[in-house]
């Protein structure tokens, strides 16, 4: 079976109402995606293994925050001077362009490779110089660019009816953990280390959308903050036995280091042990954070070839970081960052500290301690992305496309089909699927088309299993079942389906 490219899959999603542009009948607004009920089954699914790894997994606490913030928070957190892209505008037919993201373009156009890649280094000084050295020009109407400036991707609003207080749709929603940290504190009465974890939309005015689900204006996230005493930050109390230990820090990875991005090299495997005692990774918690991560692909069914943890250059990293290491995921031929992982520090804490003049240090073994935070923060979409792009195929011998994802993200993991849209054998599939769902299974139904156009729409949709319903079945109580993976049909007793 042969992998097919992004173009196939929007057409799939398309077709199949995975994905929708948002407003479609009004006209598209870039950026901006609803998700059907295939689609959001899917999405449902990942969700679920996150928060089984990152909530339940590492004992963490989840919380719902409010998408609107007081302007307050975001000055504290530093988005509302800090958030910004460098924006180029056409003097000419008025259109906006992200800086570094045009000229990466353009320079890839020039097959300017080394160039391509140094423009998302660059401050917006270095930009302007290449604008001007290049003569770019803008690509819809070769008009003249205005001079770069900063653009804040937060997307603001009005709170009351007066208007007079300026509220910001969240960026991301991590502030929401830092903020309810003391309280969570004292209401849950937690001891060091914690993880606070929190899943939902978040919105940034991005310049310009782009590749469908990789760069949305509105978007989900799914983010974990794990609390520390920074004196502890190689002390693991969840890892429970020394199997364990081993495990995790036999665990080998593609990293990508600093030396081999200079060098323009691929990510070599090292385990965590090896990258710990290189000082690749800032601790063991961390490194901890990206063994849970390796564990999680495996269960979103991406192929660890497709995968790499990239360490940020340094002029990639926010002033307060004191380690970011994303992880990419390789999306038609190129690697996205999927996750972000970072050392935060005590950044976030302390200036909401100040802000609010809340202290917000606990106790650690009797001593008040300002926790550090190491966070994972997944963004859905992205990830939803790189599940479908990767595990769609085309199948030749079936003569139409299949999506094989793995049993626990399938939107269904059965669907009953009559054969014939005839009366007894709808009362069977009925009773067949009662049997499905009494089982914990989430089942699709369809009755009518030929049995093989509904095989076909079972394989596009990625449902494991096709339970048949014949006139044999009237007879001697057998089912066919049929297998995405490979087709193939065998007949078992109707009571047994699904055991
Ligand atoms: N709290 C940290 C934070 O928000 P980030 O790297 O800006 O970090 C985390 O975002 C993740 O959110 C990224 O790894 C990416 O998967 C996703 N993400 C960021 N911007 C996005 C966008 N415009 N559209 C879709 N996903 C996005």
């Amino acid at each position: 079976m042969e992998k097919e490219n992004v173009d196939q899959l929007m057409n799939l999603c398309s077709r199949r109402g995975i994905i929708i542009p948002s407003f479609k009948i009004y006209g598209e607004l870039a950026g901006f995606y609803d998700y059907g009920p295939i689609g959001l089954s899917i999405k449902s699914n990942l969700k679920s293994i996150w928060r089984k790894t990152f909530v339940k997994g590492l004992g963490s606490l989840e919380i719902e925050s409010t998408i609107v913030g007081s302007d307050k928070v975001y000055q504290a957190s530093g988005h509302i001077n800090t958030f910004t892209d460098p924006i180029l505008k056409c003097t000419k037919c008025g259109s906006t362009y992200r800086a570094d993201k045009l000229l990466e373009e353009f320079f890839e156009k020039q097959k300017n490779y080394d160039l391509a890649k140094k423009v998302g280094h660059m401050t917006s000084d270095e930009l302007q110089e290449l604008v001007s050295k290049y003569n770019i020009s803008c690509p819809k109407c070769k008009g003249e660019f205005s001079k770069i400036t900063a653009f804040n991707l937060m997307m603001k609003t009005e709170i009351g009816p007066t208007g007079g207080t300026i509220g910001y749709l969240r960026p991301e929603t991590a502030q929401g953990i830092f903020v309810d940290f003391k309280e969570l504190y004292k209401s849950y009465n937690f001891k060091l280390p914690i993880g606070i974890a929190q899943e939902g939309k978040v919105f940034r005015n991005e310049i310009s959308p782009r590749q469908i689900l990789i760069r949305m204006r509105e978007f989900s996230q799914m983010e974990l903050e794990y609390f520390f005493n920074p004196e502890k930050a190689d002390e693991l109390p969840l890892i429970e036995n020394q199997k364990v230990n081993d495990e995790f820090l036999n665990k080998k990875i593609y990293l990508l280091t600093r030396e081999d991005q200079e060098k323009g090299e691929e990510a070599k495997k090292v385990s965590l042990s090896e990258a710990l005692e290189l000082k690749l990774i800032p601790n063991k918690i961390f490194s901890y954070m990206i063994y849970k991560e390796s564990l999680i692909l495996d269960l979103f069914g991406i192929n660890e070839d497709l995968t790499r943890f990239r360490i940020l250059m340094a002029d990639e990293l926010p002033h307060y970081s004191k380690g970011n290491i994303d992880l990419e995921i390789k999306i038609n031929g190129k690697y996205e960052e999927v996750a972000g992982n970072a050392y935060r520090s005590d950044f976030d804490l302390s200036n909401h500290s100040r802000m609010s003049n809340t202290d917000m240090a606990v106790l650690d073994g009797g001593k008040s301690v300002l926790p550090h935070v190491i966070e994972v923060s997944f963004g859905l979409d992205r990830l939803f992305w790189a599940v479908l792009s990767n595990n769609l195929y085309k199948d030749e011998k079936r003569g139409w496309e299949v999506l094989m994802l793995n049993k626990s993200i399938q939107p269904f993991q059965y669907a009953v089909y009559p054969l014939q849209k005839d009366d007894s054998l709808i009362q069977k599939s009925i009773e067949a699927q009662r049997i499905l769902q009494e089982k914990g299974y989430n089942v699709f139904y369809k009755e009518t088309g030929s049995i093989g156009k509904r095989y076909a729409k079972a394989d596009e949709i990625g449902i494991g299993k096709c339970v048949t319903i014949d006139y044999n079945t009237l007879e001697d109580g057998t089912v066919t079942i049929r297998d995405i993976s490979d087709a193939s049909q065998v007949r078992v007793k109707l009571n047994d389906i699904g055991n």
